[in-house]
């Protein structure tokens, strides 16, 4: 396990992630019920932007720095409002921390609300492990999020958001993430689930896509409607070397989240493109009758 997202933590790839992230809470928020939010890879909870690690290949310039630093529409705004409400509030005195999923989460849950974090290296498990001691909203786990993610569904709040982030270190991190979720999603189809994936192997992501819409057609757990896809890139998309795109699936999101989408994609490639050919795509991963559920 190399995998350390200190290298990346604000880049264009989190900016779209945490967005979507943090409307989902916005959306969960607008009813006094409360919620849970499970995270099957949490990383080390927030990320310091001086440390040596991010400033080696400062990423973050490219994504939340440019996008705290640019003008936005009225509607982009809105869209990145909850993100930004959190990273601010982590930076009084201007950019120097930003914020991975669970510190997103810890900024806008509120106290009722529950959050289960699973991180299988044990250095990062300790370090959030120290981070949320003393939250009693926050449980953390030393252990494999795929295998844990079965037994943590469906929570007792019965509504909520799991995020499922993996590191992509391996070649088959997409079959194992397909297999989780097989074993997983049956058991809460109604929670609100979210896959992030890199656009790198085009192949391969497109066949978790669209394999994930086929299955959960077939086996009735969501209609194409529950579903949808955005994907952002910030220059050509290359299988080898630097991450040029990426984005996530969506199972049940909020019904506001398309329109939100539709406004922030645009505006976050022609902000963030870092050369030719960035672009955007938001859908609902039409099926393609090429690839059969068995792969998936
Ligand atoms: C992309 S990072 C997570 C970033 C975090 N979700 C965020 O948005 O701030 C992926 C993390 O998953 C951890 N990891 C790798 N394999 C895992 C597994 N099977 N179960 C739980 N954590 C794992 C890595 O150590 C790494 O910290």
């Amino acid at each position: 396990m190399n995998y350390r997202h200190a290298f990346h933590a604000g880049n264009f790839a989190d900016v779209l992630k945490h967005a979507v992230l943090a409307q989902c809470f916005a959306h969960l928020k607008k009813k006094d019920k409360p919620f849970r939010y499970i995270d099957s890879h949490a990383g080390i909870g927030a990320y310091d932007l001086t440390s040596s690690e991010a400033q080696r290949n400062p990423e973050w310039e490219g994504g939340i720095a440019k996008v705290m630093a640019s003008a936005k529409p009225a509607d982009v705004a809105e869209a990145l409002a909850p993100l930004l409400q959190a990273v601010t509030a982590m930076n009084p005195d201007g950019l120097k921390d930003y914020p991975g999923s669970p510190e997103i989460a810890a900024r806008l849950l509120r106290p009722t609300d529950r959050i289960q974090l699973c991180e299988l290296h044990p250095a990062d498990a300790k370090t959030l492990d120290n981070r949320y001691k003393r939250d009693a909203r926050v449980k953390v786990e030393a252990r494999d999020g795929y295998k844990a993610l079965p037994g943590l569904v469906p929570p007792r709040e019965k509504r909520g958001v799991v995020l499922i982030d993996p590191p992509f270190e391996h070649r088959d991190e997409m079959a194992h993430m397909a297999e989780a979720v097989r074993a997983a999603l049956p058991k809460w189809p109604n929670g609100t689930w979210i896959f992030w994936r890199p656009l790198k192997d085009l192949w391969a992501s497109e066949r978790f896509d669209v394999g994930l819409a086929e299955w959960l057609f077939e086996e009735e757990l969501a209609t194409p409607e529950k579903l949808l896809r955005a994907d952002l890139w910030v220059r050509d998309i290359e299988s080898e070397g630097k991450l040029a795109g990426a984005g996530i699936v969506v199972v049940n999101p909020p019904y506001t989240l398309e329109g939100q989408l539709l406004a922030l994609l645009p505006w976050l490639a022609e902000t963030l493109a870092q050369g030719e050919g960035a672009g955007w795509r938001l859908d609902g991963c039409a099926t393609d009758e090429s690839l059969s559920v068995e792969e998936f």
